[in-house]
């Protein structure tokens, strides 16, 4: 498994459309993809189609210890999930 980050303090310099494009892209290569979303604007959640609002389960929530990774993901297309977040995640 590779894990990729990406992060960088400045906003609106293209980190989520990086994320879920490069997500998208390797799923379509075949590759098994989850795209965890770890800012609370869910913006890349939202992207993939994921709005996380009521009782849908977060990152939050596994930051918290209430839920396993598996139990937040979503199946968005083939070969490519996401754990999704909201404004919550600034509580954690
Ligand atoms: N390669 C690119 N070429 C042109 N425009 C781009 C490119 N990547 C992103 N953008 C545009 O730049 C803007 C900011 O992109 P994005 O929302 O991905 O940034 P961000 O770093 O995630 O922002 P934030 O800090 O708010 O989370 C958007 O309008 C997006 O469509
Ligand atoms: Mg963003």
């Amino acid at each position: 498994m590779r894990t990729i980050a990406v992060m960088n303090q400045k906003g609106g310099v293209g980190k989520t459309t990086s994320s879920v494009n490069v997500a998208a892209g390797l799923a379509v290569a075949g590759k098994k993809v989850l795209l965890v979303d770890l800012d609370p604007q869910g913006h890349g959640s939202l992207h993939l189609g994921v709005e996380a609002v009521g009782d849908i389960p977060t990152i939050y929530d596994v930051f918290t210890g209430h839920k396993p990774l598996s139990a937040v993901r979503h199946l968005v297309a083939e070969n490519l999930w996401v754990a999704p977040s909201n404004v919550d995640l600034a509580a954690a």
